[in-house]
């Protein structure tokens, strides 16, 4: 989604810009725009990616130390020059970002327009800055007033940051519902969508409140007032640069780094998990008769996995929404229901929403989250991080073993909780988490040749089915998820038993057909139905534990991972079929790290 990066200091503000914008290319983005000032606005706005914006602006004017950088994603008007912020309001006098969607813009864009503001966009943003700008004009507000006023009028949500031009080195910052961070540092002050965009000048982090204005001037403190103007105090946290420095390391993409870094990440997230204090969840978990999980996409698929650990070892009822459809299935909600969000970001508007329905309805809330006091660690009334690292790839692969990993160590807290496993069992998952990262190591080792092989086969397919039963289910879906957000086949994953019943209608010759078959009771059943595509001519592809005999040519191709205790399974799984998806991208040579139209953090509903 949008990226937002400001600064205002001593240094001349355009490589800081640039160089943020670049950091923030993660979010996924079609067009981006840069204004700095020195006396008047330089604008500079290109449909594309920073770089066609950096081409651009060589020979043109962008000097100054005050500035605002923007990346879009196109919501309201299509990927364009003119849609690209920064945008300006009618005197130019006003310069603005946002990041969000002003729901109302229509009925504010037509009272603006019988008030004969003209309009350069189709953007509910440019709006936002022509409603300052008429705040400040018909009532002689000053800037930050205006602007609040403006903010209140506003149904939906915002990441904005303003400047006026008759203000010199002033930045005004606010946000509701869209993520914002304001960095301080001896050199200027930065606004962001995220702290990794900050320098090594910055010392310090606020993390802004809902509906809260920051005023900062080069080399002063800042200043925080409510939307009326009331003067509000807002906490200054350190700041360590080094903790959010990212970089791809000797990997040709952070994605592929981000694959094979996931023996650390799944060990961090286990020892995060073992220092977390669990007996205030047990508290929490004692007087719980049912879960709902409710996440997004690849999260989404983590809650189904949950679903089926919870209900086999803690023998309690959990049931999976999408965030998206949570308000029209939340009726039955009740005091003994815990809502459990998952989300990589942390900024996912409709887990966010989902998990604010649940509070509002009495009901007790966790957030299992990567991203660091994010939005939904904020909201939930229990947090546990997965501290898997920044996750810059958009395909989420790291942060998908680690959130598994924090529900298998949550599975074995509830059933010891619920009493449903002997101490001697539970003893014993712990022992073998404890080996987790060691079977990502020998798994990653294992299967990276043969993925990268197979994906020569999958490569010029239209379509893909991935087929699982029981654990592996949610691991096929997955698995297609990853193959269609990167290389653009068009996938889809069923449970294995469900073929029969249409989607054998699609299998002909070669339509590949990837079966992940686990060491446990559902290995003959899966093995069967992979005979029925087999039969069928289809070009099988079998992910399995070294220790599953498979029928003789049954597959054509076979990728074996080690023998693991089922419940590990989810994780080693998903290993080789990330590694297929991104072999099979690359050979078409997609943009693996910045898939077309995907956004890392989707901050809207
Ligand atoms: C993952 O590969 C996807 N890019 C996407 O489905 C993602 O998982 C989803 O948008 C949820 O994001 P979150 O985990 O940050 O909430």
């Amino acid at each position: 989604m949008c990226g937002i990066v400001a600064y205002s200091g001593k240094n001349e503000a355009f490589p800081i810009l640039i160089n943020g914008l670049k950091k923030l290319e993660y979010r996924g983005y079609d067009s981006a725009g840069i204004g700095t000032v020195n006396g008047s606005v330089h604008l500079h706005k290109r449909e594309g990616k920073v770089n066609d914006l950096v081409s651009y602006c060589a020979g043109k004017n962008t000097s100054g130390k005050i500035g605002l950088g923007h990346t879009r994603w196109a919501t309201h008007g299509c990927a364009n020059n003119q849609n690209a912020h920064p945008h300006q309001s009618q005197s130019k006098r006003l310069t603005l970002v946002h990041n969000g969607i002003i729901e109302n813009y229509e009925a504010l864009k037509e009272m603006l327009t019988f008030h004969d503001f003209n309009f350069e966009s189709d953007t509910d943003s440019e709006v936002l800055v022509q409603l300052v700008e008429w705040y400040q004009i018909r009532y002689k507000l000053s800037t930050r007033v205006a602007l609040g006023r403006a903010l209140q009028d506003v149904q939906g949500s915002y990441a904005v940051v303003l400047h006026d031009t008759s203000v010199k080195y002033q930045l005004l910052a606010a946000r509701s519902e869209s993520p914002l961070v304001i960095g301080l540092g001896e050199e200027g002050h930065f606004v962001s969508s995220d702290s990794m965009t900050f320098d090594h000048s910055a010392k310090s982090i606020i993390y802004l409140e809902e509906k809260v204005i920051a005023e900062l001037h080069q080399n002063e403190e800042p200043a925080f007032y409510t939307l009326d103007d009331i003067t509000i105090d807002q906490d200054i946290l350190p700041f360590d640069y080094r903790k959010v420095a990212v970089s791809k390391g000797d990997f040709e993409s952070y994605t592929l780094k981000e694959i094979f870094e996931q023996k650390l990440s799944v060990s961090r997230t286990l020892n995060g998990f073992s220092n977390y204090n669990s007996e205030e969840l047990s508290k929490v978990l004692d007087d719980v008769d049912r879960i709902i999980i409710t996440a997004c996409g690849t999260s989404c698929h983590s809650g189904i996995v949950a679903e089926y650990l919870i209900e086999k070892y803690a023998h309690l009822n959990v049931e999976v929404e999408y965030a998206s459809e949570m308000r029209y299935k939340c009726h039955t909600l009740g005091k003994r229901d815990l809502v459990i969000g998952i989300s990589q970001s942390g900024e996912t508007a409709d887990t966010k929403m989902a998990l604010e329905i649940a509070k509002s309805k009495g009901v007790k809330t966790l957030a299992i989250v990567n991203g660091v006091n994010s939005s939904i660690a904020r909201i939930a009334d229990q947090v546990i991080y997965l501290k898997a690292g920044i996750e810059i790839g958009v395909a989420s692969t790291k942060a998908f073993t680690s959130q598994l990993s924090a529900i298998l160590m949550l599975t074995v807290l509830i059933a010891k909780t619920k009493n449903t496993l002997t101490q001697e069992r539970l003893d014993e998952m712990i022992f073998e988490l404890k080996k987790l990262p060691a079977y990502v190591s020998k798994t990653l080792a294992v299967s990276e040749k043969i993925a990268r092989r197979v994906a020569y086969h999958i490569a010029d397919a239209q379509s893909a089915l991935y087929l699982g039963r029981g654990l592996s289910f949610p691991i096929a879906i997955e698995g297609a998820l990853k193959l269609k957000e990167i290389s653009y086949i068009h996938a889809e994953g069923y449970p294995s038993g469900e073929m029969k019943h249409g989607p054998i209608a699609l299998v002909e010759e070669d339509l590949p057909v990837i079966a992940i078959v686990n060491n446990d009771e559902s290995a003959a059943k899966i093995i069967s139905n992979i005979q029925e595509v087999k039969a069928r001519k289809a070009m099988v592809i079998v992910v399995k534990n070294e220790d599953v005999e498979l029928p003789r040519n049954i597959a054509d191709h076979v990728i074996n991972v080690p023998a693991v205790p089922s419940y590990l399974n989810p994780i080693i799984q998903s290993i080789p079929l990330q590694l297929l998806a991104y072999y099979t991208a690359k050979l078409k040579g997609c943009n693996i790290d910045q898939p077309r139209n995907l956004a890392k953090s989707v901050t809207v509903e």
